[in-house]
């Protein structure tokens, strides 16, 4: 009769003992496995002589369920202390600020982008957008380059329809023809989005970015496209002065048409923006031709204006030093890391456009 006291003290000393999960379901199956402590001693209830039976199943039943119950009480306490563990170890102070987690970049050419339209917008130019997939109508025609035209073969079109009615747009000039033609004018926008032509070499990639200017309104003259010019050139190089020269040239959409190269040096292996007498082409402008604004059913006779287009990656690559344009569409995140933008410092023209 002993057994039962003894069970229940080792058990008890057993207990009060540091025990792990794994150890006190070892301690469970000894007891209660079939060959265990307490299995066993039921096993002699057969056997033992009458007078004691019924006492000593009573006793072993009252062990069995005290012993269960103090086992299961020591597992969910177990149990608890672990998920606990668990819970303190993967825990996350969501009150931290969240800078040191930022990790994406904001890619050169979306910032450009975002400064542009921020100067542009300073004076009064509202954002328009086409769509890359254009129709020859828009991207040609409607801008006084006819069917045979020599400027079409310049363009490396890539048609996407054997009647070469669909395109890959060549440049972002036929979004002024689609904003014209849903609105009335004055018109003040610009355009920035990507372009495509078939070539690609280190300052050539067939995907690049342009962004259109179109000012239309009752007195506009080219004095006006020549202050807008030099205004945003300064704004964008965040620099005081610059050297701005107009060439002649020809499109078929201006009249008079002209490119414009800005004046630099290079100082230390760096590129100074409005010092020194080389020059650089960076965009191409002029007046807008009388035939596009009759396309768009605007009067000619009423309304004039400029137009301009300008290289987005050129620019950016100019600003921030990148000398392969290739590098800008790799989707390299080493390089994007080193000549990204922090996503948080939105450029504007108040708070600075490049910190
Ligand atoms: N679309 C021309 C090009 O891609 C650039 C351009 C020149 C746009 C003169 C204009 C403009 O709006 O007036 O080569």
């Amino acid at each position: 009769m002993h057994d039962l006291k003894k069970i229940k003290d080792e058990f008890l000393t057993k207990l009060k003992g540091k025990v792990n999960l794994s150890e006190i379901n070892q301690i469970k199956s000894d007891l209660f496995g079939k060959n265990g402590l307490i299995s066993s001693q039921f096993k002699k209830i057969g056997i033992i002589e009458v007078s004691k039976r019924k006492k000593f199943a009573s006793d072993l039943n009252f062990l069995k369920d005290e012993l269960q119950s103090l086992i299961n009480l020591k597992i969910k306490e177990l149990e608890n202390i672990e998920i606990n563990e668990k819970l303190e170890k993967e825990k996350i102070d969501i009150t931290l600020p969240e800078r040191p987690f930022v990790r994406g970049r904001i890619h050169p050419v979306s910032q450009t982008i975002d400064e542009i339209s921020s100067i542009f917008s300073e004076i009064g130019f509202s954002v328009e957008e086409g769509p890359d997939v254009e129709n020859e109508y828009n991207n040609f025609t409607a801008l006084n380059t006819p069917d045979n035209h020599p400027a079409r073969d310049m363009h490396d079109t890539f048609y996407l329809d054997e009647k070469k009615q669909k395109l890959l747009r060549t440049h972002t000039s036929p979004v002024q023809i689609r904003t014209m033609l849903k609105d009335k004018p004055p018109f003040k926008i610009i355009a920035p989005g990507r372009t495509y032509r078939s070539d690609s070499d280190q300052t050539h990639s067939p995907m690049f970015h342009q962004v259109e200017g179109l000012h239309i309104d009752t007195n506009i003259n080219m004095g006006h496209l020549k202050g807008c010019l030099s205004y945003f050139i300064k704004e964008f190089f965040e620099v005081k002065k610059i050297k701005m020269r107009f060439r002649p040239s020809h499109f078929p959409f201006t009249e008079p048409s002209a490119e414009v190269d800005i004046g630099y040096e290079i100082k230390d292996g760096k590129i100074i923006i409005g010092e020194g007498d080389k020059w650089l082409e960076i965009l191409g402008c002029g007046m807008v031709h009388p035939n596009v604004l009759r396309n768009v059913k605007v009067d000619p006779a009423k309304y004039q204006g400029y137009a301009f287009g300008i290289g987005i990656d050129r620019l950016a690559m100019l600003k921030y030093g990148i000398n392969d344009l290739r590098a800008f569409f790799d989707c390299d995140y080493r390089w994007l890391n080193h000549f990204g933008f922090d996503p948080l410092d939105v450029p504007s023209n108040y708070r600075g456009l490049s910190r």
